[in-house]
């Protein structure tokens, strides 16, 4: 925030200031106007978004940073909880906000700005776009999303790599013989799995070179750290034992617990697999990344030592069979 006095900050900075201080009662207020059942976590963390999209576009003098933003979440969302009551719950609960805490002059702006929202939550969606968007998302991915989101600001490396290591998960469960349901819990468990990393020092995440013990001590603790951060969300409760056990390895060396063979979660095992494989193939800080037929090879290496040697036989064919 700037140190400004505020009589020095201009209209904008002192709208946007206006609305991120806001924050928390224009969170609170939207919420209540919502009928019970649609006071989820989904709609507090994209009331939230609302919001913080709603001071950006204040501080920029760009209202097309929030109008898109709510465009794309009305589609995105439709189906799993009424975006468009949240939101234009959500624009009355910043406007009453101004209200008492600009003066009118300042205020203006975001008044003019609210016709554009309500045009864009107002927006006709097509059946089909919305029936789309219901299949492919429901409410454990908007939390899912959000932490994505989070990973991806703090470490935009990781958040890539976690996506590719979501999709190889997601093609290991179907090899494996999955049930729909474990290719989808799969595929979430790879997304994330690194979440902890939120918590690692930059300098140790961006090392262009191999961490001293110190260093690696400090980066290990990310396995520990995400699964407290899954633990604490309800909905996602159940990928705990995927993030806190992915280090493990098969002899029983690996991180945090030393766990051994089947004491290791399954799930962690297959994201255990996709990860290394989708970690040499791809680029690092320090090396160039690998050629798949070499990633395979240290899989092989590894079989039965650090991972489960039906995971990297199923990776095999996922990779060399296309499957
Ligand atoms: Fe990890």
């Amino acid at each position: 925030m700037s140190a400004l006095p505020i009589s020095g900050r201009t209209k904008a900075e002192r709208l946007a200031a206006a609305v991120s201080a806001g924050a928390p009662r224009i969170v609170r207020t939207a919420l209540d106007r919502l009928s019970a059942a649609d006071r989820t976590v989904a709609a507090k963390i994209v009331a939230a978004r609302f919001v913080e999209r709603c001071a950006a576009s204040a501080a920029a003098g760009d209202w097309t940073i929030l109008t898109s933003f709510v465009d794309a979440a009305c589609d995105r969302y439709a189906g799993i909880f009424t975006a468009d009551e949240l939101f234009a719950a959500a624009l009355e609960a910043v406007s009453s906000v101004l209200r008492t805490s600009v003066d009118p002059a300042t205020g203006l702006a975001f008044e003019r700005a609210r016709f554009d929202v309500e045009a864009a939550i107002a927006r006709p969606r097509t059946f089909a776009r919305a029936a789309a968007a219901h299949e492919a998302v429901d409410e454990v991915d908007v939390v899912l999303d959000d932490l994505l989101t989070q990973l991806d600001q703090s470490d935009a490396l990781t958040a890539e790599h976690s996506r590719a290591v979501a999709s190889w998960c997601g093609r290991l469960a179907k090899r494996l013989g999955s049930t729909k349901d474990e290719v989808v819990h799969l595929t979430r468990a790879g997304l994330i799995h690194d979440i902890g990393k939120v918590t690692t020092p930059p300098e140790i995440l961006g090392a262009p070179r191999g961490l001293d013990d110190e260093e690696m001590a400090i980066m290990r603790r990310h396995a520990e750290a995400g699964a407290y951060i899954v633990h604490e969300v309800a909905l996602i409760r159940s990928l705990t034992p995927a993030v806190r056990s992915h280090h493990e390895r098969f002899d029983g060396t690996g991180y945090p617990d030393r766990l051994r063979f089947e004491a290791i979660p399954w799930v962690a095992r297959v994201v255990a697999v996709a990860d290394s494989f989708n970690a040499m193939i791809g680029r690092r800080p320090y090396r160039p990344p690998l050629a798949p037929s070499v990633a395979l090879e240290r899989l092989v290496e590894g079989r039965g030592e650090q991972f489960d040697p039906d995971i990297v036989d199923a990776m095999i064919d996922v990779v060399t069979l296309r499957a």
